[in-house]
């Protein structure tokens, strides 16, 4: 793909379509594969850079892997994995660096985590501090611990009982994969419920781990272990199929069919902003995915607050939502996005601003008064500086509105390399 991509607005939307295999359990399914002994087979992998630098690093750290197109089959090595003595290249991919941190700090030796210019400014404290109390090494440059890391893995790790002090699903899921290899129960307590990909798969692949709400958050607690050797099913993205519904919503013609998403709580969120806002989608639950239909809507603003986005991923895409809306949408307490692939805090705020709203800030809350209508968005320009969400939800807004040209927009392939194909798929 062109680094300049220009879109077009469409004319109308129609079709159902399935979108890539969930990133979170892709990366999940490839570590839990790798750590395991024996041979694990994945279907409905995502295919996003992201994930494929995962399969390389558990590659470079002894698994071995085989791709027949539609099914992975991963062969954990019995003696378990082994340092590498090149470093580990995690891309653009803040899940793989997080959660392998946690895996190689289980691993006796020394790491390199490297990424790219986007994930070398992301911090990385965030893990390196549990993971030093379990007594491995994590060191990065700055007061942040930013890439790339030097880790120092140990045999045996010491358990923790430790509150993660932000809501982070990827600290999380550092901490328990590390708590597979300590000598005794590892206790990680959140104060918001974050995805629970990890405790779950871990739980199927056979590790004894126990799960309790709290509150609004929860405990869980893991006790040492080795995963199963098993088949993996990856369900659609539902951080991708959101790009999806909100494209069906404010688009004037349109009817979108979406099947087969993971259901968590934590992951659709965006679902009911979007009732919430006056969204015509109608929400099919089957066992344990999740289908909908988006049609053309005429939308009112609404207040989303970070808990109900756990990890926020949705919420630069609710706020294309937002703009076509009418009245003032807030959004609270969404000081993460300033640390994601971009710093989608201003990121959001600069595409509503190009759209043609009036948008302002007070602290980690923002606002967006919106339009009305994506009839209304004006035509605009935008770089997407390394983040693959913010192409996406500029390419939704041009589509509905006016039309866009995207710097920077190869940078979808992180986590979606056919997005423009499958929307142009629904003409
Ligand atoms: C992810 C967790 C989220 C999310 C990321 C994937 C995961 O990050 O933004 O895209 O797979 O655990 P945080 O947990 O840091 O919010």
């Amino acid at each position: 793909m062109s680094d300049i991509v220009h879109v077009e607005k469409l004319r109308s939307l129609r079709g159902s379509l399935r979108v890539p295999g969930d990133k979170s359990g892709s990366h999940r399914a490839l570590m839990l594969s790798a750590l395991a002994s024996g041979e694990s087979t994945i279907e409905g992998l995502s295919r996003g850079n992201d994930v494929a630098a995962t399969s390389r690093i558990i590659e470079q750290l002894g698994a071995l892997r085989s791709d027949d197109g539609s099914r992975i089959t991963v062969l954990g090595p019995d003696e378990g994995l082994h340092a590498s003595v090149r470093p580990l290249d995690c891309g653009n991919s803040g899940t793989t660096m997080r959660l392998l941190a946690g895996v190689v700090s289980a691993i006796p030796g020394s790491h390199v985590l490297k990424g790219d210019a986007s994930l070398s400014m992301r911090p990385m404290d965030r893990i390196a501090v549990p993971l030093g109390l379990m007594n491995a090494s994590v060191t990065g440059i700055g007061p942040h611990v930013m890439a790339p890391l030097q880790i120092l893995g140990r045999d045996r790790l010491t358990p923790i009982d430790f509150l993660v002090p932000i809501a982070s699903a990827q600290v999380k899921s550092a901490i328990l994969l590390a708590g597979l290899s300590t000598t005794g129960s590892t206790t990680v307590q959140e104060n918001v419920r974050t995805r629970s990909t990890t405790e779950d798969m871990l739980r199927i692949a056979g590790v004894d781990i126990v799960s309790i709400n709290q509150g609004l958050g929860r405990h869980v607690t893991v006790r040492p272990g080795r995963p199963r050797a098993r088949h993996w099913q990856i369900p659609g993205d539902p951080s991708q199929a959101a790009f999806f519904a909100v494209l069906g919503c404010v688009h004037h013609d349109a009817q979108i069919e979406i099947i087969g998403i993971e259901s968590s709580p934590e992951r659709i969120g965006f679902l009911r902003v979007l009732q919430r806002m006056g969204g015509d989608m109608t929400v099919r639950t089957n066992e344990s995915t999740v289908d909908f239909i988006a049609k053309s809507s005429t939308l009112v603003a609404t207040e989303v607050i970070a808990q109900e986005i756990p990890s926020v991923d949705e919420v630069p895409i609710l706020t294309v939502a937002a703009a076509a809306a009418s009245g003032i949408s807030a959004f609270r307490g969404m000081g993460e996005l300033r640390l994601k692939e971009s710093d989608r805090f201003a990121g959001a705020l600069t595409l509503a601003t190009a759209l043609g709203c009036r948008v302002w800030s007070e602290g980690d809350d923002f606002f967006v008064e919106g339009i009305g209508s994506a009839a209304g968005f004006a035509a605009f320009t935008i770089r997407a500086g390394l983040d693959h969400r913010m192409v996406m939800a500029s390419g939704v807004a041009a589509m509905a509105g006016q039309g866009c040209s995207i710097e920077g927009a190869a940078t979808v392939a992180s986590s979606y390399p056919n997005f423009f194909e499958d929307v142009a798929s629904l003409q």
